[in-house]
């Protein structure tokens, strides 16, 4: 399984990727705003930062702007993967940048026909948004589960399910188990997955026999 961060904060990309355990970023147009920085700077910084792929939504919902703004995007830098929605103009656009070998990310999906569609078009990326479905009481796990069943019986379908809208570890665990391919982390849960109480008491005890021994290591 592969860890995104779900992020556009710099900072946060740089204090993580030391961890060795970050494998892309995905970023979305409510992330650059809450990052107060022009995008193209945030963009070329986060290319110079992580060797994997760095999703980058184009703004515009028409055809005609929305492939120039992908072939802009794309055009920064080949570690960018556009992210486009899920809707006509977006697939289309899909379609012709993954025909020109760029990484497409197909954003806001919320079912599996349209996690389908997404594949069909030759997506390298499908993020369905498992916490926005949680919101409206739907389970959005069974969303991944049933994306997997499908792709699964159709091994020329080479789309990757990219886990998004994550809100707590416990999906974490979950689309791991569904065997999604990657999941997109915000910053504060990709540190919560380190953390075990009893692994907190199992180091105190530690240090403080060590302690005790009066010895050292070097
Ligand atoms: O980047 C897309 C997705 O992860 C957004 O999550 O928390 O705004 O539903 P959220």
């Amino acid at each position: 399984m592969e860890f995104f961060l779900d992020t556009a904060d710099v900072t946060e990309v740089e204090a993580l990727l030391p961890t060795g355990l970050i494998d892309g970023i995905t970023t979305n147009p409510t992330l650059i705003a809450k990052s107060g920085r022009k995008w193209k700077e945030v963009v070329k910084e986060m290319c110079a930062l992580v060797d994997g792929p760095i999703s980058v939504e184009v703004a515009a919902l028409d055809y005609e702007t929305m492939i120039k703004e992908g072939r802009a995007l794309a055009a920064i830098n080949e570690k960018i993967a556009v992210k486009v929605p899920l809707t006509p103009a977006g697939l289309r656009v899909c379609k012709e940048l993954s025909d020109d070998d760029h990484m497409v990310n197909v954003t806001l999906c919320f079912s599996p026909l349209q996690a389908l569609l997404t594949a069909k078009a030759g997506a390298t990326f499908v993020s369905p948004f498992v916490g926005r479905l949680d919101d409206i009481g739907i389970n959005g796990m069974d969303l991944i589960k049933d994306i997997q069943e499908i792709y699964e019986n159709y091994p020329n379908l080479c789309t990757n399910v990219l886990a998004a809208s994550i809100r707590h570890p416990q999906h974490v665990l979950e689309a791991a188990k569904a065997g999604a391919d990657v999941i997109t982390l915000p910053p504060k849960i990709m540190r919560q997955l380190y953390q075990h109480p009893l692994t907190d008491l199992g180091i105190e005890a530690f240090v403080n026999d060590w302690a005790s021994t009066g010895q050292t290591i070097l």
